[in-house]
């Protein structure tokens, strides 16, 4: 079928806003919200108990989602994790332990680094699984087990709500792998389903705040030639999607960085022309994020923070008062906070690429899916 921007400039545009409906039918097809659980059919298709250690291969945006979802796996379900770009992974004869399942992560499901990644893993022996958004795709056909997600077709190039339903898979399968692995009971079981079931309203407000996303993008990101992300836990992969998703469509340098690691290098750029994004939702790590907000300011950068507790965010005195803009988010807890804070990263990146004039939909070099290397 043909697919339409409708009232929206760009697909990529209509596709960030299409995602509390995408992360809606993808989480339908993982959890059961009367009986708040993981869905049995999921449950079925795996048993984690089994599973010694995940392998994650992925290209581009889904390798961040990957990236991400490791933080979840392994605090929640304990399940030890590794994430790896395909073209380095199938090329470097990687050690492979008894009992891994190798999980492809790919929204077209034909990325050749990606599929020959996986075929090297079937040829090991190991058990294979797609995470995919093309159901009829290669890796859908060859692997083990198919988790599809159910963004629907994707048109702009930048991966938007195909990484949004990454997520929301990958979180309702590290509670399948938690309750499985005797992590956690069926009352926690029930927590995290019910966080779950309320990220496509959350996302829907987090939606609000793109008109002041687009001022920040005019003003601060559009004319920069450099741009740092910074963020802690799950959020330094996605603080590496930001980044990426800048660069893609607008064609601003744009770094990111676990925001820990702020002094071993990054510092030394910072000035009054880098502006410097902050991803700091309401977590355990919030006061460290805070404190490199003031070791920026400081130094005279800018810092956009993206935030739902402004109200924790210490108050800096004189210039870098000046140089401090916070955005507030909508109040989430920390296991959504990767989808959540998907959606000020990606309206960032777009109203910047708009301001620019730059084409969102089919930036410059750029291929929607590489099935050649
Ligand atoms: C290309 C696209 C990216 C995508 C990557 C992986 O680089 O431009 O948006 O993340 O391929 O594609 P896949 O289909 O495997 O998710």
């Amino acid at each position: 079928a043909l697919v339409e921007k409708g009232a929206f400039r760009h697909f990529m545009e209509k596709e960030v806003h299409e995602q509390p409906e995408s992360c809606q039918r993808t989480l339908s097809a993982y959890l059961d919200p009367v009986a708040k659980s993981v869905r049995a059919d999921i449950k079925a298709s795996i048993d984690f108990k089994d599973i010694t250690r995940l392998q994650i291969i992925a290209c581009g945006t889904a390798y961040y989602a990957g990236c991400i979802a490791k933080y979840a796996f392994e605090k929640i379900a304990g399940l030890p994790v590794d994430v790896e770009v395909a073209s380095e992974f199938r090329y470097r004869t990687p050690a492979m332990t008894a009992g891994s399942l190798a999980m492809a992560v790919s929204q077209s499901g034909e990325t050749a680094d990606t599929l020959a990644a996986l075929r090297w893993c079937a040829g090991e022996g190991l058990k294979t699984a797609a995470l995919v958004n093309v159901h009829t795709s290669t890796m859908a056909r060859e692997a083990d087990i198919l988790w599809p997600t159910h963004a629907g077709p994707e048109i702009g190039v930048a991966s938007t709500k195909a990484f949004t339903a990454q997520l929301s898979a990958l979180l309702s399968l590290v509670v399948c792998a938690a309750v499985q692995r005797g992590k956690i009971d069926a009352a926690q079981e029930a927590h995290y389903v019910q966080l779950l079931l309320e990220t496509p309203g959350l996302i829907s407000q987090a939606l609000v705040m793109d008109s002041e996303l687009s001022k920040v993008a005019a003003i601060d990101l559009s004319k920069s030639s450099d741009v740092i992300y910074l963020g802690r836990g799950a959020m330094f992969p996605l603080a590496l999607e930001g980044a990426l998703k800048l660069k893609e469509i607008s064609y601003i340098h744009a770094e990111g960085y676990a925001a820990g690691e702020l002094k071993h290098g990054p510092i030394a750029l910072i000035d009054e022309k880098t502006p410097v994004v902050v991803i700091a939702p309401d977590d355990e790590l919030f006061e460290k994020t805070a404190s490199n907000v003031q070791e920026v300011a400081a130094r005279g950068g800018r810092v956009i923070m993206i935030t739902c507790v402004p109200e924790k965010v210490p108050a800096l005195s004189g210039d870098a008062a000046k140089s401090l803009k916070i955005i507030k988010g909508p109040a989430c807890d920390p296991f959504i906070a990767p989808i959540i804070y998907s959606v000020p990263i990606q309206l960032l990146a777009y109203h910047t690429a708009v301001h620019k004039g730059t084409d969102v939909d089919q930036p410059r070099n750029l291929a929607k899916s590489v099935t050649v290397e």
